[in-house]
């Protein structure tokens, strides 16, 4: 079960509210001139050695190794850990709680523009017009209406959040703002409910952190993302002392390079850092 906590992220007091492969090719084998075959066993020979590279790339295709394996295990559960997490390490790192919907006013407040200048977030993901985007963790949709008027009519925002009454805000602030390519989507903790193959980029502002299951979720994201498309990490910079929000809320750059890449097909492809507070991964997959 997740723990939902009602509070903000800063460190301040808060209430529990609820519990490609680079296999090279060998050059192809030839059979020498006095080849002592004949004609015909010759030819037979040659169209076999042309096939080797082909199968063997079809085996390497269906290798468990060009798959993402989770680390064994997965995860781990400690007794002492800190008050902000749930106890679930994954990869050395404990999961925060989820931040819970009576807590939306935190992240629709006036002064986030100033505060994370989510302005330059946006431009930085130069997102062009008609790309299908998922914003996964949308919560009260801050970013997802943001993301569909750069987009336009041609474009859509798949908003995903697991709390139905952060989706239900979701809509209702779309409709005020009469944005009209929001698609609201109510995922699991292991699965987005994306269709496969559907989305260009993939937007996530301070929500890998408290992904319950992240190795299932990233799968799943990965499969629901078109090839060539890209995953927007943004998380508060672990490694930066000054900036104030709860330990287990922030995640360092090494860490989500670690993360990301048990999986083949992503690639980490820059760093964006133009944020005072967070930085942007940018993963493309392959
Ligand atoms: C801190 S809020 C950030 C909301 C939004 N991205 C923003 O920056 O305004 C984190 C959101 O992620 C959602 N969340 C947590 N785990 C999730 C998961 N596995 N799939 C989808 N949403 C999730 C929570 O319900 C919450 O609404």
């Amino acid at each position: 079960m997740v723990r939902i906590l009602s509070c903000a992220l800063t460190e301040s007091p808060c209430v529990d509210a609820l519990a490609g492969s680079d296999a090279t090719l060998a050059p192809r084998p030839r059979v020498a001139r006095d080849s002592p075959l004949d004609g015909a066993r010759r030819f037979r020979f040659n169209s076999l050695m042309r096939f080797l590279p082909l199968c063997s790339l079809l085996t390497l295709a269906s290798c468990p190794l060009l798959t993402a394996q989770p680390p064994q295990p997965p995860y781990e559960t400690r007794a002492e850990h800190d008050p902000n997490g749930i106890g679930k390490f994954y990869m050395g790192r404990e999961i925060a709680h989820v931040m819970g919907h009576q807590a939306s006013g935190w992240l629709e407040r006036p002064e986030r523009e100033t505060e994370e200048r989510t302005d330059l977030l946006v431009d930085a993901m130069q997102i062009k017009p008609g790309e299908i985007l998922a914003d996964i963790g949308a919560g009260s949709g801050y970013f997802s209406w943001r993301m569909a008027k750069v987009t336009g009519p041609g474009g859509k925002v798949f908003a995903v959040d697991i709390q139905q009454e952060m989706l239900d805000l979701l809509q209702r602030n779309m409709a005020r703002r009469e944005v009209k390519n929001v698609v609201s989507a109510l995922g699991t903790t292991s699965d987005p409910k994306l269709p496969p193959a559907s989305v260009d980029t993939m937007l996530m502002v301070d929500v890998y952190h408290e992904f319950d299951q992240p190795f299932e979720m990233l799968s799943a994201m990965v499969k629901a993302l078109k090839k060539g498309g890209r995953i927007v990490l943004v998380e508060f910079r672990a490694e930066d002392p000054a900036v104030n929000i709860k330990r287990v809320h922030k995640m360092s750059e090494a860490q989500a390079k670690t993360e990301f890449e048990l999986f083949p097909e992503l690639r980490w492809e820059k760093t964006i850092s133009v944020l005072p507070q967070q930085h942007i991964l940018i993963f493309r997959k392959s």
